[in-house]
């Protein structure tokens, strides 16, 4: 059987081509195939390990799948939330979006929010724990995605104020909430995807031609306080929708390499 050493080595070995940090990586896998966190894998050097999920993970990361797919986990908030292939992987300049909710929740005693896209349900889980008062229902047009978004409420118990609907934008959704928000697909469908993104849904990806079709046609529900993240380049298109649907309060915030991640709208 192999050492932990061993182990280590072989897996940075495998995927020096994949990624900048193999070791570190090769580390993660061994303790999720294992069950063993950093401290005991750094301690334990005699500790059993298993030779064949771990070679099995190092295979899938060596192929270029994402490793939070890999280890079924993803930080999102401070959290560790479930994380399975029929969901988005949440990205970490997401986390603005839960800030300007949140802010803007603070104005309301018992806010009802409702989310269009939960994908992995992170964002919306997050809302609810960050806002103990908060009353959320969150679409998504993917069965996978709602699966997985129910089980990362029922993980964080706010399932009873988490509600999930397989639903098409809003549509048949009968909940009148005070801010709407999305951080929808908003890739344009030519747009070529690097390998790791690859492994994503597409239906989470892609928001049409364009790009902003599924942005449009949230704008187009006219909700009265509206939240959404964004692609770099498409402020100009989404200042133009906001105006014709009637968006008087329009701020776009920017992410950490300081590029329009977002916007806010009131009517
Ligand atoms: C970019 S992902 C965001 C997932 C999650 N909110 C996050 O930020 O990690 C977009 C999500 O919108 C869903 N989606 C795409 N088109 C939709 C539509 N027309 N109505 C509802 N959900 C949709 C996708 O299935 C996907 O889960």
């Amino acid at each position: 059987m192999r050492s932990i050493k061993a182990a280590l080595d072989f897996g940075a070995d495998a995927l020096k081509h994949i990624c900048d940090r193999p070791r570190f990586e090769a580390r993660i896998l061994l303790g999720a195939s294992c069950g063993l966190n950093a401290i005991e894998l750094a301690t334990k050097e005699q500790a059993p390990i298993d030779e064949a999920r771990f070679e099995a993970m190092i295979a899938r990361r060596a192929q270029g799948e994402p490793i939070e797919y890999i280890t079924g986990s993803v930080g999102f908030y401070s959290r560790e939330f479930l994380c399975e292939s029929g969901a988005l992987i949440p990205r970490a300049e997401t986390e603005l979006l839960v800030d300007r909710v949140a802010a803007i929740a603070k104005r309301f005693d018992a806010p009802k929010i409702a989310e269009i896209g939960a994908g992995s349900g992170a964002i919306a889980v997050t809302l609810a724990l960050e806002l103990p008062k908060a009353e959320i229902v969150a679409t998504d047009i993917s069965a996978e995605a709602i699966i997985v978004a129910q089980k990362n409420a029922a993980r964080f118990g706010v399932a009873d104020r988490v509600k999930f609907a397989h639903a098409n934008l809003l549509d048949n959704v009968n909940f009148e909430a005070d801010i709407t928000f999305s951080n929808p697909p908003y890739i344009r469908a030519d747009y070529p995807l690097p390998k790791p993104v690859s492994f994503e849904p597409k239906v989470a990806l892609i928001g049409g031609e364009k790009g902003t079709e599924i942005l449009e046609a949230i704008i187009e529900l006219k909700k009265p306080i509206l939240v959404c993240e964004c692609g770099y380049d498409q402020e100009a298109i989404l200042r133009e929708a906001l105006r014709a649907n009637g968006y008087k309060m329009v701020e776009f915030y920017k992410d950490y390499a300081n590029l329009t991640r977002g916007f806010t709208a009131e009517r």
